[in-house]
Order: structure tokens, then C-alpha cells, then sequence
């Protein structure tokens, strides 16, 4: 065996590895759980009425570059690769009755959704490209 087939051999059973658990699909799995659960209070701030309403907490999961950005905590909102120290994660994986569970009002997201977007950071929270979530109503 050369050196060269070592390697491929090495990668080849690398990649079948990592296909086992194949990272969600943005708009397939992450897309519909934030415009279900988030976008409406996590949108770009629009007038009602007279009034600007602006995205709560300062947050917006609109882009991809809001999302990982967070809001006036200050604390980065996703950290792409780490779940565990992204703030969105923490919020979803809260108790029910935390204070500072997200969503603040309804039932918790289920486990499989929180599941899902912990595998999403984790494999690097891709975004499609020019995808810009809007508020429902
Ligand atoms: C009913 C409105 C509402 C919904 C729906 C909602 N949020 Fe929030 N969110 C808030 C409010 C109000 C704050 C600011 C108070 C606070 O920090 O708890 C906030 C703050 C946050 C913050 C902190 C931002 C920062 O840096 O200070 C994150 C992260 C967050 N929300 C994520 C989410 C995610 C993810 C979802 C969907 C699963 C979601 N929110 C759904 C109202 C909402």
C-alpha cells in the first residue's frame, strides 16, 4: 500500500462514517422550526401603525449573520460547531418554566426539534444561500 492509498482509504472511511449522521438540511429541517417558533418576535423591525416594532431581545434569526450575531445580551447567538456554547441552544433546552426559555409563551420546542438544531450548529448551522426568513401575519 502507498502512502496515497492509505489516506484515501483513511477519508473514504472518514466520509461513510459522517454520512451515518448526515447534518439537517436548512430548509428542510431548520427553516419551518424557526418560522414556526421564532421569526415572529425575531424578525427586522417593521412599522404597526405609527409604531416601529422591533425584534425582541434585539435578536433576529432572519439571516444567517443575525442568528450567530445574538442580541442585547451581547452573547453570540449561535457559535457554528458548538451548541452547546450557542445561546440560541441554551434558550430552547431551558426547564418549561424558566424565565429565559425560548419560546418565552407555548409549549417548549419537542425533543427532536431540539435535537435537530443541536445537530445543525454543531455541524456548522448552514444557511441557504439568500434565504431571509420573514414574519407569518
Ligand atoms: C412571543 C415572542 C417570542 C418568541 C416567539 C421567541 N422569542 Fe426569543 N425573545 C423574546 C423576548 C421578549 C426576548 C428578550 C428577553 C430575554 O432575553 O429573555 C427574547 C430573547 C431571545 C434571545 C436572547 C438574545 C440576546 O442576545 O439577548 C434569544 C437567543 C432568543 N430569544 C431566541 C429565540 C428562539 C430560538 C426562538 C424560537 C424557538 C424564540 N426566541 C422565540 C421573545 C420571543
Amino acid at each position: 500500500m502507498t502512502i496515497k492509498s492509505i489516506i484515501t482509504s483513511i477519508l473514504a472511511v472518514g466520509f461513510s462514517a459522517a454520512g451515518l449522521n448526515a447534518a439537517p438540511d436548512f430548509n428542510k429541517d431548520i427553516l419551518p422550526i424557526l418560522q414556526e417558533n421564532c421569526i415572529d418576535c425575531h424578525a427586522a423591525p417593521y412599522k404597526k401603525g405609527t409604531r416601529l416594532r422591533k425584534p425582541k431581545g434585539g435578536y433576529r434569526v432572519d439571516t444567517r449573520e443575525n442568528i450567530l450575531k445574538g442580541g442585547e445580551s451581547e452573547e453570540a447567538g449561535v457559535i457554528p460547531g458548538n451548541a452547546a456554547k450557542s445561546q440560541l441552544y441554551k434558550r430552547i433546552t431551558l426547564e418549561k418554566d424558566h424565565d429565559d426559555i425560548m419560546p418565552p409563551k407555548g409549549d417548549p420546542l419537542t425533543p427532536a426539534q431540539q435535537k435537530i438544531i443541536k445537530d445543525w450548529i454543531d455541524a456548522g448551522a448552514a444557511w441557504a444561500p439568500g434565504v431571509v426568513l420573514k414574519r407569518k401575519g
